[in-house]
């Protein structure tokens, strides 16, 4: 089982990168859901833009030390996930998280909108996408690991039986 606390000596199969410890409590939402399905993760503070050598040097060492995926979320002109997709072939989903001016739509564009050559899978915005970042993570994990794929299906199993058929006052 996982620990919240990033243990920088073992193997995650999750990156949640961040540019901003702003983002931060947007991307501990995708950081829980992982917890909840028993998924390893570590969470990082980079920046495209102010730390961009160190984004280079996780980037592209990211698959030799052992991540299978990277979640990155960014607001503003969210270029993380992009650049961030540039450096590895691993598969990169990104997470635009609402700033204070543009209502997140800028981030959502940024990322969304990569040109053909660099894919990166884009989330909704804010807490849900970050959630359904981490699910989706799960599911493509889950193609190769029997057991995570049995704790996903219990979880959208509890989901479906949990959803209510009326509405009350
Ligand atoms: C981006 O700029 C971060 O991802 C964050 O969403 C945004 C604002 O960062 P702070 O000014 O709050 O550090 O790089």
């Amino acid at each position: 089982m996982t620990t919240k606390t990033p243990s920088h000596n073992q193997i995650k199969d999750v990156a949640i990168l961040m540019g901003s410890q702003s983002d931060w409590p947007v991307m501990k939402t995708a950081a829980d859901m992982l917890d909840v399905l028993g998924i390893s993760h570590e969470a990082r503070i980079i920046s495209a833009h102010r730390t961009p050598e160190k984004l280079r040097a996780f980037a592209m060492n990211a698959r030799d030390n052992g991540f299978k995926l990277i979640i990155a979320g960014a607001g503003g002109a969210a270029h993380l996930p992009g650049v961030t997709a540039s450096m590895t072939l691993l598969p990169v989903l990104g997470v635009p998280v609402a700033g204070n001016t543009l209502g997140g739509l800028d981030s959502l564009y940024s990322i969304v909108q990569m040109p053909g050559g660099i894919p990166v899978g884009t989330m909704g915005i804010g807490a849900a996408g970050a959630k359904n970042a981490a699910l989706l993570a799960a599911a493509m994990l889950a193609t190769s690991d029997a057991a995570l794929e049995k704790r996903l299906q219990a979880y959208r199993d509890a989901m479906v039986a949990s959803a209510k058929e009326f509405p009350v006052d």
